[in-house]
């Protein structure tokens, strides 16, 4: 079944006994028994629902492997992930560039419990094979990454970990099932924020975790129930009806991402444009060998002050201010003091991540409109500062 077949008729037949052609949302909290333990398989919603299962049924069939749960929130799976996976004393691998709660959650909850967090080059070889050891459990990566577009190459970082007995967690929240596999490159788990372009509506807060070997899946399972950071029968339909829709949506993100770009670089009021479908892009090659696509995101620097970048990303017409990212509405996000805040300031600089830095989420909308908005922004901006000039002088 091709991908946009499958996120229609994966695991979605007509309801039996009524035919409805869309599945029932099952709000309830708990299933009468027939003795005490005899079940059709569901006992209480924590532990497992129909529409959540039906859920996890879809996701796995869209990233091609048997297993996966999904949670209240992106940062819920991957608290599963690593509860499951980090003892005290093991190691972790991070990129320099990662999500900023994905950071907070390593460095503030797990390494206070005795887990031990690297961060660094994970694109650069020799650093990698220096970091890793018998003790790394986990290498944790994004590609491409949030907020800088980095591509990281997925086969050689997994071919690496598993030499040293490491798994490899790929968080395919920007790329996703669409345009990225990442169980064929050697990913041992997928997680997604679904709250992006999974659910694609920008209506609700959902994560899942996908893995191919039951082994490394169970103890996340068990986790799922144990912990009991679920997501909402209605949430999991609303993710259900969004992803029938998600092969278009994807399309025109893509489409909405390039054309923005193109626009952007090369004005003068640009730094530079990070988005891995540039030629000049350091992790083109790689994102056209391990992608069918180069996503629906993009960044770039403001050439100019953080007053200018605030000026900016709180006037466009199309952009709303906001985090997360991935719905039909565009959004415009300022790292530093947003989705990034929580990494200190100096980490920030030493990161190489610019308090200049803008992130786009193109949604849905026509690529005329959203370039036009930008355009006209770095003009007023141009204008400011010619007005602002012939003031002083
Ligand atoms: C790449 C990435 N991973 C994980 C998360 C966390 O997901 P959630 O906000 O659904 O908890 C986010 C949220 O922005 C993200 O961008």
């Amino acid at each position: 079944m091709e991908f946009a077949t499958r996120t229609i008729h994966a695991a979605q037949p007509s309801e039996p006994g009524t035919g409805s052609l869309v599945a029932p949302i099952f709000q309830t909290s708990t299933y009468e028994q027939d003795e005490p333990g005899v079940h059709q398989g569901f006992d209480y919603s924590r532990t497992n629902n129909p529409t959540r299962a039906r859920l996890e049924q879809v996701l796995a069939a869209l990233e091609g492997v048997a297993h996966a749960a999904v949670f209240a929130s992106g940062l819920a799976a991957e608290t599963a992930v690593l509860q499951a996976w980090l003892k005290p004393g093991d190691e972790v691998i991070i990129p320099l560039d990662v999500y900023g709660g994905t950071y907070r959650l390593l460095t503030r909850v797990f390494k206070p419990l005795g887990c031990i967090v690297h961060q660094i080059d994970v694109a650069d070889p020799k650093i990698f094979a220096a970091a890793l050891s018998q003790r790394t459990k986990l290498v944790w990566i994004e590609s491409p990454t949030n907020p800088r577009l980095l591509v990281y190459d997925i086969a050689a970082i997994a071919a690496a970990a598993h030499a040293q007995g490491a798994l490899l967690v790929v968080d395919n929240t920007f790329a996703t099932p669409f345009f990225q596999q990442p169980f064929e490159l050697g990913a041992d788990i997928v997680v997604h924020s679904v709250t992006k372009y999974l659910a694609g509506h920008s209506d609700l807060i959902q994560g899942a975790v996908l893995a191919k070997d039951p082994a490394v899946f169970e103890p996340i399972k068990f986790l799922q129930n144990a912990t009991g950071a679920v997501p909402s029968p209605f949430d999991c339909w609303l993710t259900l009806r969004g992803l029938k829709t998600m092969e278009l949506r994807m399309l025109r993100h893509a489409d909405n991402a390039a054309a923005i770009a193109e626009a952007l670089a090369g004005h003068p009021l640009v730094r530079r444009v990070y988005y891995p479908g540039l030629a000049s892009h350091p992790g083109h090659e790689i994102a056209r060998r391990q992608m069918t696509g180069f996503g629906g995101m993009l960044s770039f620097e403001l050439e100019g002050s953080v007053d200018e970048v605030t000026d900016f990303v709180s006037s466009r017409r199309f952009f709303a201010l906001g985090e997360s990212l991935g719905g039909v509405k565009a959004l415009i996000c300022h790292p530093a003091r947003m989705t990034h805040a929580s990494i200190p300031a100096r980490e920030r600089a030493a990161l190489g991540l610019s308090d200049r830095l803008i992130r786009l989420s193109p949604g849905c909308e026509n690529h005329r409109d959203l370039v036009a908005d930008l355009v006209d922004g770095l003009t007023a901006l141009q204008a400011a500062r010619v007005s602002s000039s012939i003031v002083v002088g």
